[in-house]
């Protein structure tokens, strides 16, 4: 990833999903990104912004059951949802190396289930919740 991005607080999904967006210009292919925070943090909201970035003008939605979504936008994105399957072996089977090691955008919700298979050079994003609407969001 090019350096320079920033994050931000936003006060709405609509703020969040325009900060993803501002961090698509920043994103080379074969990135790994991890987003941490707790549940509706806006995780899943700020990679319909970064895909937004991405041109990609259909539906995003969240991977909480299907574990993983590949969308084919400017550069090939893969997104991710950790919290339902804790079983390292099961992400394996899944074919997650492949895609460590290919050039797709992988974006990780919930990366702390699945820490020990995420290759060391990552990037790492927080989303806290300061209150009902605000969200905190910065690079680690
Ligand atoms: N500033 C904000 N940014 C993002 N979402 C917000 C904000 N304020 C309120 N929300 C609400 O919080 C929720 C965020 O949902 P989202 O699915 O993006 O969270 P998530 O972090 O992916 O959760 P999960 O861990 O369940 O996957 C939405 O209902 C959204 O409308
Ligand atoms: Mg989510």
């Amino acid at each position: 990833m090019k350096s320079g991005w920033k994050g931000g607080v936003t006060s709405s999904a609509e703020e969040t999903i325009n900060l993803g967006k501002s961090l698509s210009k920043f994103i080379e292919a074969g990135d790994i990104i991890t987003l941490e925070g707790d549940l509706a943090a806006g995780k899943t909201t700020f990679v319909k912004g970064i895909l937004d970035g991405f041109n990609f003008d259909r539906q995003v939605t969240s991977p909480t059951f299907t574990l993983i979504n590949e969308y084919e936008a400017q550069l090939r994105v893969i997104h991710m949802d950790c919290y339902r399957e804790n079983d390292l072996q099961r992400w394996i089977n899944l074919g997650i190396q492949d895609y460590f090691f290919s050039d797709d955008v992988k974006i990780i919700e919930w990366p702390e289930i699945i820490s020990a298979l995420i290759p060391k050079d990552h990037i790492s994003i927080t989303l806290k919740s300061v209150s009902e609407f605000e969200r905190k969001i910065y690079i680690k």
